[in-house]
């Protein structure tokens, strides 16, 4: 009997492109100036992305490892990770979701030092049923949210990441399944509008926001990551770099992380980061 390669394999592990899927989003993280990172999987993947990321000291982060039983929601992700947020406020991405554009950098930064208590992000897309949905009055002014409706009230998807302050802890504590058996992060989402405490930023028809739960998703994405690297010779998501250009790691550990990588095409542009290289 065929396995489904997606049941197979985990999906956060398969490449888009040049490296692993859940490069994408760390990237991501990274670039919001994120660098405690807690990583919720299944038992089985957990083991992989500890080989993979180990406790994040090369970069100067901070990895730990938390399992999700069964696909119990989003929303379970902020009473796993109880301990973990403490008192601070918390940052959600989802491990298949890959973002690229100009700007966006800056509306990371945004949302980090926002004082609103959630924010999220609306992008157009075509089939805007498949996701969490936003609805705007004319004025901008976000009128209703609805996960995966029959019938959207707009073309705007909700992205899977998320900004919330301390009391997402508690709010995901009332949240109760939904049809599909889900703690759902929209629900979340719904006590913060109610609250009149929620601001969603468009990230604009200029960004990229790409889709890789599908086999044609996926080499989409991979296609799309081949296409402006190999036109800029710039990488997307590159986790050494992003460190690198943050400040938290240097050049000799740069060099370091190079090596073990040489003979790839991946190693080679790091070196080719490395001042005063031979
Ligand atoms: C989840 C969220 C949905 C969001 C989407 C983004 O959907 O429930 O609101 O728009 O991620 O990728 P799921 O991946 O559970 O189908």
């Amino acid at each position: 009997m065929a396995i489904p390669v997606t049941k197979a394999i985990s999906k956060q592990v398969i490449p888009i492109f040049d490296k692993p899927m859940i490069y994408y989003p760390l990237s991501v993280l990274m670039l919001a100036g994120i660098r405690e990172i807690l990583i919720i999987s299944t038992p089985r993947d957990v083991l992989v992305f500890q080989e993979l990321l180990g406790d994040g000291k090369e970069l100067d982060l901070s990895i730990t490892y938390e399992i999700q039983d069964s696909p119990k929601g989003l929303a379970e992700a902020f009473l796993i990770g109880e301990t973990f947020i403490g008192k601070d406020s918390v940052a959600l991405i989802l491990g298949d979701n890959l973002f690229y554009g100009h700007g966006f950098t800056g509306m990371l930064e945004k949302a980090v030092k926002s004082d609103i208590g959630a924010t999220i992000f609306g992008y157009y897309v075509k089939n805007p049923k498949d996701f969490g949905v936003v609805e705007f009055d004319k004025d901008g002014k976000v009128m209703s949210l609805e996960e995966k409706p029959e019938n959207p009230k707009s073309n705007y998807a909700i992205p899977g990441i998320y900004f919330y302050d301390n009391s997402v802890i508690e709010k995901a504590k009332m949240v109760t399944p939904s049809e599909r058996g889900e703690l759902e992060i929209t629900s979340i989402n719904e006590m913060y509008l109610k609250e009149n405490n929620l601001q969603v930023i468009s990230l604009g028809r200029g960004m990229a926001w790409l889709d890789t739960g599908t086999f044609d998703g996926l080499l989409e994405a991979s296609n799309f990551v081949k296409t402006i690297q190999s036109r800029q010779g710039i990488m997307i998501a590159c986790l050494e770099e992003i460190a690198y250009n943050k400040g938290w790691i240097d050049n000799r550990q740069l060099l370091k992380l190079s090596e073990s990588l040489r003979k790839t095409t991946y190693g080679e542009y790091l070196l080719s980061l490395v001042k005063n290289h031979e």
